[in-house]
């Protein structure tokens, strides 16, 4: 391989698997923890660590249902920590619970709880290094309440999507919320493409590409395999 030519000549080009208008197809750098760090510092309010914060109206939200859900033993991801608020309220119901974090301090957080059965992992969820944490078909139940919010292109959330449905278990299911579907980081520092504010429709059209259906129930939408019997 020639060492000096340019990246385009290495790396196969990416092909989209949908188009909802996007502009930005492949940002070209690697995400990890600190892809949005420069507007969290730009930010005069909490945008990443929420280990201080209550949870946001939506995770709140989602928390409810969560209460009354049929959870014992099952296996659950919690994509964006804020203060392990679904950590505390499943310890010891759930098998186990992990959760995905950019933050420094929600994951330290996390891990100064000392709840049983629970593991805080530092890694920004388009990662490969995220793709490849788990096991496949580990969960149940995946929480995101940001599913796009923080999107840095086309192509880290397509990697994030199909590593959502390489983690889901045959029945498990994705779960989100309305009110974090139509946010996006809009901080105008490192802002992310407005096209990943989600509405129902987008939501369905994305999640078919990967062979989920969408549920909606109020303001929960939750997305299952397709063609689960
Ligand atoms: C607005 S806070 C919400 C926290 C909590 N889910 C709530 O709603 O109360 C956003 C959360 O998403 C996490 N986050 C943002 N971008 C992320 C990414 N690319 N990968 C993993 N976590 C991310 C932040 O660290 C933080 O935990």
């Amino acid at each position: 391989m020639n060492e000096s030519a340019p990246l385009s000549q290495h790396t196969p080009l990416f092909q989209p698997r949908f188009d909802i208008g996007a502009q930005r197809i492949d940002c070209g750098r690697e995400p990890d923890v600190a892809t949005h760090a420069a507007a969290d510092d730009f930010a005069s309010w909490p945008l990443l660590d929420y280990s201080d914060c209550e949870p946001t109206e939506d995770q709140a939200a989602i928390n409810r249902w969560l209460a009354e859900a049929a959870l014992e033993g099952r296996d659950v991801l919690h994509v964006g920590t804020g203060n392990s608020s679904v950590a505390r309220l499943l310890a010891g119901k759930a098998r186990r619970i992990e959760s995905v974090t950019v933050a420094h301090n929600e994951w330290r957080h996390g891990r100064e709880l000392g709840l049983a059965d629970y593991s805080v992992h530092l890694l920004n969820k388009h990662s490969l290094a995220f793709a490849e944490r788990f096991e496949a078909g580990a969960f149940d139940c995946i929480l995101d309440n940001n599913l796009a919010s923080f999107a840095c292109c086309q192509r880290h959330l397509e990697r994030y999507f199909e590593t959502l449905v390489r983690l889901l278990k045959p029945d498990g299911f994705v779960l989100t919320h309305w009110l974090g579907m139509q946010w996006t980081l809009d901080v105008g520092v490192d802002d992310v493409e407005p096209v990943w504010r989600l509405d129902a429709g987008k939501l369905r059209a994305i999640a078919s590409v990967y062979g989920l259906s969408v549920q909606r129930e109020d303001e929960l939408f939750f997305l299952r395999r397709a063609d689960r019997n």
